[in-house]
C-alpha cells in the first residue's frame, strides 16, 4: 500500500483516497488481532487499556506518514507528538496528523465490534488545528467514513448527511462515560436522564470517534461527551461539519480540537436542544467536577 501513496503536491495534504486507504489498512491490521489471545495492558493513571493491536496500528500509520509525508507532525494517542524532533506543540503552518489507532479499545479487547480507526490531517492556522481530511474505518463492517474540508463527507464513497428530520421524541443520541467517575459521573448520568426522558433513546457505545461518524451518517441524531482527547474527536468533527452538522464545546463556542475536552455535535437544532440541557445541568451541578 505504501507504493500506492502519492503526495498531492498542490496542497501537501493526503487525498481522501489516501487517508481512507490508510485508515482501512490499519483497520485490516487490527482485525488480525481481534478476538485473539493478545497482550492487553492497563495504562497508568486510570487511562484505560492498550493492546498490542493499538501499538501495531499506530506504528503502521506513523510509518506510512513518515514515508509519504516526512515533514508532517503526528499526534498519536499511544506515542504523543512526533516528527518534530521534540514534544513541542506544533507551530503555525505545520501540517499535523491526529491518530486514534483503535478508538474503543475496551470494546476491542472484549471482542466487541464497536471500535474503529480514526485518522485526521490538517494544518495549524491561527494557533488552531484546521482539519482538512478525515477518515474513520470500522473493521467489523468495513464501513469507511471520509471527509475533506469543503469537499463533503462520505460513507463508502457516497455522500452522507446528518439526520436533521423528526421531532425530538424520535431522536437517538449517543454519549459516553469517558473517564468520568464519582461526582463527574453523576453529571453524565443526569444528562442521560434528561435526554432519555425527552427523546427516543440515548446510546452508550464506547467509541467516540465511531459515534461521531454514525452521527455524521444520520444513524444518531446527535452526540455529546466530555473528558475526551483530540484523537477521539479530530476526524469525527470534520465528518460532522462536512455532513451538514455543527460542532460546539459545552460553552456553546465553536469546537477547537486541541483545547476542548468536550463536544456537542449534530444538526444545528439538535445541538441547540442538547446545549440547552447541558447548560442548565452545568448550573445545577456547578459544585461538582463535571464536565
Ligand atoms: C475511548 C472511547 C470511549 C470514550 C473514552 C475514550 P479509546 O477511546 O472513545 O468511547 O468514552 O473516553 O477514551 O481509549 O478506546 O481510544
Ligand atoms: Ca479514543
Ligand atoms: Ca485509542
Amino acid at each position: 500500500m505504501t507504493g500506492s501513496l502519492h503526495q498531492d503536491s498542490s496542497t501537501n495534504f493526503p487525498s481522501l483516497q489516501q487517508i481512507g486507504d490508510m485508515a482501512a489498512a490499519a483497520g485490516r491490521l487490527t482485525a488480525g488481532y481481534f478476538r485473539r489471545d493478545i497482550r492487553i495492558d492497563e495504562k497508568s493513571g486510570d487511562l484505560g487499556l492498550v493492546t498490542e493491536a493499538d501499538i501495531a496500528s499506530e506504528k503502521f500509520l506513523k510509518n506510512e506518514i513518515a514515508e509519504n509525508f516526512p515533514s508532517h507532525r503526528v499526534l498519536g494517542e499511544e506515542s504523543g507528538w512526533s516528527n518534530g524532533g521534540s514534544n513541542d506543540l506544533p507551530e503555525e503552518g505545520d501540517i499535523v496528523w491526529i491518530l486514534d489507532p483503535i478508538d474503543g479499545t475496551t470494546n476491542f479487547s472484549k471482542g466487541n465490534i464497536f471500535h474503529c480507526i480514526s485518522v485526521a490531517c490538517g494544518k495549524m492556522v491561527n494557533g488552531k488545528f484546521e482539519c482538512e481530511r478525515a477518515a474513520v474505518y470500522q473493521p467489523a463492517t468495513q464501513d469507511l467514513y471520509t471527509a475533506g474540508r469543503l469537499q463533503g463527507a462520505f460513507i463508502n464513497g457516497q455522500p452522507m448527511r446528518v439526520n436533521a428530520g423528526q421531532e425530538a421524541r424520535r431522536w437517538s443520541v449517543a454519549t459516553g462515560f469517558s473517564s468520568n467517575k464519582g461526582d463527574s459521573l453523576h453529571g453524565v448520568i443526569r444528562c442521560i436522564e434528561e435526554f432519555q426522558n425527552k427523546i427516543l433513546g440515548v446510546r452508550i457505545n464506547g467509541a467516540a470517534a465511531l459515534d461521531l461518524a454514525l452521527t455524521a451518517r444520520g444513524i444518531f441524531n446527535g452526540f455529546f461527551e466530555s473528558r475526551l482527547s483530540a484523537w477521539d474527536m479530530a476526524a469525527g468533527d470534520l465528518l460532522i461539519r462536512e455532513a451538514g452538522g455543527i460542532t460546539l464545546n459545552y460553552q456553546g463556542r465553536p469546537f477547537d480540537v486541541l483545547s476542548d475536552k468536550h463536544i456537542v455535535a449534530g444538526p444545528a437544532h439538535v445541538v441547540s436542544f442538547m446545549l440547552e440541557t447541558l447548560t442548565r445541568l452545568k448550573s445545577e451541578l456547578k459544585n461538582t467536577s463535571w464536565p
